[in-house]
This record gives structure tokens, sequence and C-alpha cells, in this order.
């Protein structure tokens, strides 16, 4: 297949590395100069995009570009790409922190037909965009929401590092998703013969808490055991509002059979701590 990966980060980069069985344009310049001659010269199969602005505070002090970013320019870019006529599959990254819970009204985790909840500049960005882009034409796209990304990299971006920097961590419940199941996934919707479009909660089943992952990594000498402190404490400080999210997805977990979350953090955390070596 042809495809196009548009940005540059954390997930971008790993994408474009990891999808080395197809023919990969890596697009590192802004969405908005993916113009509809550029995309002609690749007809792409698929256009996956994992570019946008990730950073909440940023994203606050900055909310007209951020807003351009994570939703005016994606939207256009559909928009160019479906009026090429031509089946492009469109990929696009969305976020499980469209959702502040981390359980709904009734106690329940989030799943892909919850309206949107968000708690920050930020999440308000991805929550619009999927929505604009849905209201755009449903059936050429899929809206990939995956929730604090890990991996084996020790990148600044990947989740383990950044909870390595904190002493104190919460105990609340929350969804992960290691970039390997984001793969499998992002995997599935472009080889599906149907069923791949529409919204998709990505995560390793189960939950798990930012203070048991620093014990992990303590475990493993990555860092010193956490302390525990608790929600409202750590609100009363951290502006904008840290985000807590469970997901649920039934059609995700039928035909993706992701793995226990627990099994997949200690595995990724002994390719993190050979990383570093
Ligand atoms: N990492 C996570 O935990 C996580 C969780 C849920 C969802 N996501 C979503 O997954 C996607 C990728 O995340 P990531 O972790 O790879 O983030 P990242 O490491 O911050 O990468 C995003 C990249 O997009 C670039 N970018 C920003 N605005 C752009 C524009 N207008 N045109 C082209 N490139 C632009 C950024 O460049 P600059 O740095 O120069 O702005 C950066 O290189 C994002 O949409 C994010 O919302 C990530």
């Amino acid at each position: 297949m042809n495809i196009i990966i548009v940005g540059n980060g954390q997930v971008g980069s790993a994408l474009a590395a990891a999808l080395g069985e197809h023919s990969i344009t890596h697009w590192k310049n802004d969405l908005d100069l993916l113009t509809v001659e550029e995309l002609k010269k690749v007809m792409p199969d698929a256009v996956i995009n994992a570019a946008g602005k990730t950073d909440l505070k940023w994203c606050e002090e900055n909310a007209r570009e951020a807003f351009r970013s994570n939703v005016e320019a994606p939207v256009k870019l559909y928009q160019r790409i479906l009026s090429l006529g031509t089946p492009i599959r469109f990929l696009h990254c969305s976020s499980g922190c469209i959702w502040d819970g981390p359980y709904d009204e009734h106690g329940m985790p989030f799943t892909p037909t919850h309206p949107a909840r968000p708690a920050a500049y930020y999440s308000w960005t991805k929550a619009a965009c999927d929505l604009l882009l849905l209201n755009e034409n449903p059936s050429m796209a899929a809206i990939l929401r995956p929730r604090q990304v890990y991996s084996a990299s020790p990148t600044p971006r990947n989740t383990l590092t950044k909870i390595r920097t904190y002493p104190k961590l919460i105990q609340t419940p929350n969804s992960m998703s290691s970039l390997d199941i984001i793969i499998k996934t992002i995997r599935h919707c472009l080889h599906s013969p149907s069923d791949w479009n529409g919204i998709w909660n990505i995560y390793d089943v189960g939950v798990t808490t930012p203070f048991h992952i620093g014990e992990l990594l303590a475990r493993a000498g990555l860092r010193s055991m956490p302390q525990a402190f608790t929600k409202s404490e750590l609100d009363s400080f951290h502006k904008p509002k840290r985000v807590d999210t469970v997901l649920y997805d039934e059609r995700f977990e039928r035909l993706i059979k992701p793995e226990p979350l627990e099994e997949v953090l200690v595995r990724t955390i002994d390719r993190y701590s050979a990383a570093l070596k």
C-alpha cells in the first residue's frame, strides 16, 4: 500500500519505522502544505494523521494555533482527500483524554459512543476535530483514541519517561496504550475490507495507576519508590488539570485482541531499561 504518515513526533516516527512493509511517505511539514497536488503525487491508499499540538499548557496559552493544528488543518486535509474522489482511508489520531473521568457518572468506562467530556482546551480540540471529521464523511475516516502512550523507547514524550520524573504519583485508575497496540489497530484499519472506520478506543486490557507504574519503574531500578498523593492534592497546583480516563470498546477487544496491560507494561519496561544501557 501507498501510505502517507503525517507528523514527526512520538507516534508518527514510530509508525514510519514500524510500517516498513508498505511504501511510506513520511510528511514532516505542516498539515496545510499537504495540498491536493502533493496528495496526487503519491496517490495514497491511506493517510495517517499523527500530527498535532500535544502540550496541554502550550495549547491553553496558544489557543488559536492549537485550534488550527488540531482541528482546522486535519479537517481541511480530510476535505482535500475526499475531493480526490478515490477511496483513500483517513486514520486520525485523536485521544482518550476527551473524557474527564476516570469513569462516567455511572462508574463505567468510556465507550466510543460516550459524549465527550473534556477538561482542558487540548481535549476540546481533539473532541471537536473528531465530530467535524465524522460530520464531513464518516465512511472514510477512522478516529483512533489511545491514552497515555508508552513504548520501550526512552524518549521525552513516552509516558514511562514522564513518570520517572515525578516524585509523587496519584493512585487513580487509568487506561494506557502501548505503541504496539496502536500499530496493531492501525494495521487492522489499513487492511480490513469493511470493519475499519468510525471510532476506536485503543488500550491494553485492564487498568493501572501512575503510582503502580512508578513502582514497576522503581523495581526495574529506573527511579526511586514513588510517594502517593491524592488527585485533589494534584489538582490544587497542576494546571491545566490532569485527565484520568478508563476506556472500553467492545469492537476493539473483539477484533484487535489486546493483551493484558500489566503483562505488556512489565515486558515494555524491561525493553525500555535495556535501551537505556
Ligand atoms: N502521546 C500520547 O500519550 C497520546 C495520547 C493520546 C493521543 N495522542 C495523539 O496522538 C497524536 C500524536 O501524538 P505524539 O505523542 O506523537 O505527539 P508529539 O510527540 O507531540 O508529536 C506531534 C507532532 O506533530 C507536530 N505538529 C504539530 N502541529 C503540526 C502541524 N500543524 N502540521 C504538522 N505537524 C504538526 C509536532 O511538531 P511541533 O512539536 O513542532 O509542534 C510534533 O512533531 C496526537 O494527535 C496526540 O493528540 C497522543
